[in-house]
């Protein structure tokens, strides 16, 4: 398998990102970050999530933060439903794609949304047929596909299992999700193998957090596999509220230094994605979580 010559980036930062953040970041901060993003050459951004307020507080203006993006032709705007009721809400701020996300862990399943992994898939199955019905694409996400912080390592039959589930119901791309960045490449090419069981290589992402410091690795072994979909957080920034001591996602500024570095097309000014990353750090008063933004930033400063 070579290694593919062009790559797709979701930034995940004004989701996956802040959903975790303690300290309120107002409706016009998103809305900036998500402009940042695009004309930073972004072509995918997960926007929000339509869960409950009572389960993530920082996601409850999803509706006015999809509404304030001035919409860019060409980018796809996502949002995370986990139910009808976060379908239907989310019809009204017309996404161009929706997430479902379920687990390889049984015990992540009831931790993140109240049910097994079985009810979760009934869950979706109405969610995924009335999207396709509206002409919306769906996603879906496996958490926990290498390891749980509830049950530990997650054989790669489980991935398999959840992928097939997802793709019966009409998932069209699946997200191999490393929730608690437990992984290393051996294993997360095992979760990815089994994977593409199921999907095609064109229809699977990596979605790893960097917990451990492994992202970026895991990110060139799945590149050593043709994957060339990765969901990224501009500035690392995420974790999500019921994976205890998950970190961010891998930041999007190093995903995409090591991608120019080896002649891989992503569409993304680096430059214009560390503005976006040092304007919603500036927010939350802190430096970004990326290697390559911190020396690029240095490296301004002369
Ligand atoms: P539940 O309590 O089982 O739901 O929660 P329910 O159907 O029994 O309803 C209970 C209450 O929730 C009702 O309100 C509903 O109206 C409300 P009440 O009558 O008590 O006032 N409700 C909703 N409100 C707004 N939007 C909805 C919705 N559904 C029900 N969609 C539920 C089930 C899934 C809603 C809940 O567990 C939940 O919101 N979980 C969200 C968890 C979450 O967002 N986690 C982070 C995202 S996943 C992630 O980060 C992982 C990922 O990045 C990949 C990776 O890294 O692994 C994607
Ligand atoms: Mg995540």
């Amino acid at each position: 398998m070579t290694i593919p010559s062009r790559v797709k980036l979701v930034d995940v930062g004004p989701r996956d990102g802040l959903q975790n953040e303690k300290q309120p970041v107002p409706a016009a901060i998103k809305i900036e970050l998500v402009h940042r993003l695009q004309d930073a050459g972004l072509t995918e951004i997960e926007v929000t999530s339509f869960v409950s307020p009572k389960w993530v507080p920082q996601m409850a203006d999803n509706a006015e933060v999809m509404a304030g993006v001035q919409r860019k032709a060409g980018v796809r705007y996502s949002v995370l439903t986990p139910n009808m009721q976060g379908f239907e809400a989310a019809l009204q701020s017309g996404p161009d794609e929706i997430v479902v996300f379920g687990a390889a862990s049984e015990a992540f399943s009831q931790k993140n949304i109240n049910c097994s992994i079985a009810q979760s898939i009934e869950r979706f199955r109405p969610v995924a047929q009335a999207a396709l019905e509206k002409g919306i694409a769906v996603r879906g996400a496996i958490s926990c596909a290498v390891g749980c912080p509830y049950e530990g390592e997650i054989a790669p039959e489980r991935v398999e299992m959840v992928a097939r589930l997802m793709r019966d119901i009409g998932v069209q791309h699946v997200g191999v999700a490393d929730t608690i960045g437990v992984g290393t490449p051996s294993k997360v090419q095992k979760a990815l193998e089994a994977t593409l069981k199921i999907y095609g290589v064109d229809h699977v992402s990596g979605h790893f957090h960097d917990t451990y410091g492994m992202a970026l690795a895991n990110t060139l072994a799945s590149l050593q596999m043709g994957i060339w979909n990765f969901d990224t957080s501009v500035a690392g920034l995420g974790g999500c509220p019921y994976a205890k001591g998950a970190t961010g996602n891998v930041a999007s500024e190093d995903v995409v230094y090591l991608l120019h570095g080896m002649g891989i097309d992503t569409g993304i000014d680096l430059d214009k994605l560390v503005d976006a990353g040092k304007f919603i750090s500036d927010f939350l008063q802190r430096k970004p979580n990326s290697r390559a933004a911190t020396a690029l930033l240095n490296k301004r400063l002369g």
